[in-house]
């Protein structure tokens, strides 16, 4: 995988007019691909920047990273992720839908995007050369999977990350007591040593907050 540019090429440098029509046109094609396909996407709307941030926080700034992103969507987690890499670094993009992968190919020239699943991520990582990971960002749909789904994506992710590095998960707030939410929680649990959940980011939309997981370093 070629190196990012990182910092070089901030995504909010660009002036306020092009960004809102960029931001436009990805809530036009997020929108569009999840109409026609809700049982894939699972929200209706992108993750806003505030939780982009929360998401983000746990991605290495300071010295360059090897970041991967489990359903970018159109990429409004990317753009976060992007800002906060040192130079140097690597950011994948892994994301199931072809749509939504072509979008971010236009949209985001310095985004290496994988066309996969992410329950076969430590496959997709050999066959494009990358080795272990410093910290994985997820959007993913868990409330679409089934419970053998999340635990085979859980797995992949904690085996990929270097031993004490960050995963961190996006949960709307609605479903974190319920049933399934409590049973996802569980399974997080199972595969990470330490699983923290942060406050709620109330301007996303629906509010969500996020679990931000790690293996113990002495594994
Ligand atoms: C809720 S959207 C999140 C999009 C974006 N990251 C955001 O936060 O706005 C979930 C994304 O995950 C993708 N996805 C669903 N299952 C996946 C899987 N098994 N592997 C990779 N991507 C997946 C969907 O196609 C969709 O783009």
């Amino acid at each position: 995988m070629p190196e990012q540019p990182g910092r070089e090429r901030p995504a909010s440098g660009a002036p306020l007019r092009d960004r809102l029509a960029s931001l436009a046109g990805e809530y036009a094609a997020f929108v569009r691909v999840a109409a026609g396909r809700p049982r894939r996407v699972g929200a209706v709307l992108p993750t806003s920047a505030w939780g982009g941030r929360a998401l983000a926080q746990v991605v290495p700034a300071s010295r360059p990273a090897t970041v991967v992103e489990l359903g970018p969507g159109t990429g409004s987690v990317s753009d976060v992720v992007h800002q906060r890499l040192a130079p140097g670094s690597t950011h994948i993009a892994i994301e199931l839908d072809a749509d939504m992968v072509r979008h971010l190919r236009e949209a985001k020239p310095w985004l290496d995007v994988v066309h996969g699943d992410a329950a076969d991520l430590r496959a997709l990582l050999a066959e494009h050369d990358v080795g272990e990971l410093d910290a994985v960002v997820s959007a993913l749909p868990w409330t679409l999977m089934t419970g053998e789904q999340q635990s085979r994506v859980l797995a992949e992710v904690a085996r990929a990350l270097r031993p004490g590095a960050p995963f961190t998960t996006i949960v709307y707030n609605h479903g974190i007591s319920t049933l399934q939410g409590r049973l996802f929680r569980r399974r997080l649990e199972r595969v990470f040593d330490e699983v923290l959940l942060t406050r709620t980011v109330w301007r996303n939309m629906p509010p969500a907050r996020t679990y931000v997981c790690r293996t113990s370093p002495a594994r």
